[in-house]
């Protein structure tokens, strides 16, 4: 079997069906999310998974990840050219046939599971439990937007005195430049094109240099669906050349960035040197994320949030916690049980179903990181770190410092590496310094005063605020993601006010 889409029928069985198998092998009773797609059984285990072992460990085996050609000018100005001829073609189709080219698209990619899950182990080294879930947020961002584009971009009549008719309607805005990062190569991905696609525009999509093949291989999914060649097209490359070309090109009307904050600062200085029409810039940045923990809180409840808010995906997130604020009456105790449960981590092989914690993403990726650990060392007090069993490839084993103080840390380090700081006084004095370190992504709350949650949840200028549970996997259509300050300008994806940043607004106004 060279071709990895080419795989045997019983492991193309659909999620749900190898969920409900697995469902009835462990007795339990199955929740469906809001999208029909299995998450967990009562117990909060990912039953989906474990249904489906065999089948995604016969996709790891076989999978390939496809070569891509790099593209250059040339190729960035033929694109461009290509997607603006065929911008009026497809903003013409109506809506629900757009939206029923991205239901298509859910459908071909659910039953394509195993393979994806195969290829985003080889490609973006993710554990097989991030890679099951990140192929069904990317089936729900497909469904979401399609029925949201039904609902909320029809073209609405809006009755009125004036004694005429008046009707608003919304309409692609042209080509939409989607750039997306390494860590979500297929949900973000995703998420990005179809949004842009169903709002009527044409697509150039610069997936990062880390993850082309995961792209490739969903682009071809999105043409397979109904997706014109001329309204969708993919190119490799780096983010210097490629992405910056395609951003300085004057017939991109729209960009969608998805990754650091200094690239999002360079991308909106590009777009505001640019003569002609003022270009929108949708930006989902990094994050200096904090939890804070008062003396009520719950300690098993914190430290299992912790571990996976910091750990999970090797830190690779942009929710995940970087800093965790403890109340000293509790401090003690609680890091004594952090240690203990990050002594548990099983750090590893992420095509392992019982491995935590996998590789980082490349050897650059785990030079920096491991640099900005050996600071800390001297720096900070070591709280813990992860056993690992043998030395690993490009592998950081998760690690907790202390700090002296909130104003010690200044960037996002982007792996599995916790800051902790003890507070005493009043918890709206840490808010206010969560607040004044300019981020404003994910915030974690642990307490069991209500009225305190409310109060500093309103105080956070931050856009996902979780209480009394992790900080991580916002859900599509029931969690809207995305941040405020450096940490980006909104709106949030997987919600309701989404797709309109997409659309330019048309009022027709007839006398009649
Ligand atoms: P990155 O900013 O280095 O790269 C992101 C994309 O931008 C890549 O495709 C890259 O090729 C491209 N790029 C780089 N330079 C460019 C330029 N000058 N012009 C145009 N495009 C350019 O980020 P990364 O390392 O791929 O991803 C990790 C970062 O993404 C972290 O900071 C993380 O917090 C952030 N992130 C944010 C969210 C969110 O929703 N807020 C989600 C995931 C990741
Ligand atoms: N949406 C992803 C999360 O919530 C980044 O973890």
């Amino acid at each position: 079997l060279a071709d990895p889409r080419v795989l045997p029928e019983e492991l193309l069985a659909s999620p749900l069906a190898l969920a409900h198998a697995g469902e009835q092998a462990e007795g339990l009773t199955l929740p469906l999310d809001l999208f029909g797609t299995a998450r967990r059984n009562s117990a909060g285990v990912d039953i989906t998974c474990l249904a489906q072992r065999a089948p995604l460990e016969a996709a790891i085996a076989l999978a390939q990840v496809p070569a891509v050609p790099l593209a250059d000018a040339a190729a960035v100005s033929a694109a461009m050219a290509t997607l603006h001829a065929g911008f009026d073609g497809w903003n013409d189709r109506p809506l629900a046939d757009r939206a029923a080219v991205l239901e298509r698209a859910a459908d071909a990619l659910e039953a394509r599971l195993p393979e994806f899950c195969g290829l985003l182990v080889v490609e973006a080294r993710k554990t097989l439990g991030d890679c099951v879930a990140e192929v069904r947020e990317a089936v729900d961002f497909c469904r979401y937007y399609a029925q949201q584009a039904r609902t909320r971009l029809a073209e609405q009549e809006l009755p009125g005195p004036t004694g005429e008719r008046n009707t608003l309607r919304l309409h692609g805005r042209g080509v939409f430049v989607c750039i997306s990062p390494w860590n979500f190569p297929l949900a973000i991905f995703t998420g990005q094109v179809v949004a842009a696609l169903v709002a009527g525009n044409s697509v150039a999509a610069k997936p990062a240099e880390q993850t082309p093949g995961v792209a490739q291989r969903m682009v071809d999914l999105l043409h397979e669906a109904g997706v014109p060649a001329d309204a969708l097209v993919l190119l490799h490359g780096p983010g210097e050349t490629v992405g910056a070309a395609l951003v300085a090109d004057p017939r991109t009307a729209g960009v969608c960035f998805t990754g650091s904050t200094a690239v999002a600062r360079h991308i909106n200085r590009a777009l505001a040197a640019k003569d002609g029409p003022i270009v929108p810039l949708i930006a989902e940045t990094g994050g200096l994320n904090a939890m804070l923990v008062d003396s009520t809180a719950l300690p098993e409840q914190v430290v299992d949030a912790v571990v996976q808010s910091a750990f999970r995906s090797a830190g690779q997130r942009c929710s995940a916690l970087r800093l965790l604020c403890v109340h000293e009456s509790i401090a003690d105790g609680l890091l004594e049980m952090l240690a203990g449960a990050m002594r548990e981590l099983r750090v590893g092989d992420p095509a392992r179903l019982d491995t935590d914690v996998g590789p980082l993403i490349d050897a650059e990726a785990h030079a920096g990181i491991a640099a900005q650990v050996q600071r800390l060392r001297g720096e900070a007090r070591l709280i813990a770190e992860t056993p690992a069993p043998q030395a690993l490839p490009d592998t950081q084993t998760p690690v907790a410092f202390e700090l002296q103080h909130i104003g010690q840390l200044s960037s996002e380090i982007f792996g599995p590496v916790l800051h902790v700081v003890r507070w005493g006084g009043a918890p709206e004095d840490v808010v206010r310094q969560v607040n004044a370190l300019g981020y404003g992504l994910t915030f974690g709350l642990q307490t069991r005063i209500d009225s305190r949650a409310e109060r500093l949840a309103h105080q956070a200028r931050i856009g996902n605020v979780y209480v009394n549970r992790n900080t991580i996997g916002a859900v599509v259509g029931v969690q809207p993601f995305g941040g405020e300050g450096l940490s980006g300008t909104g709106p949030k994806a997987g919600g309701p006010h989404y797709l309109y940043r997409f659309c330019a607004e048309q009022t027709l106004t007839v006398n009649t």
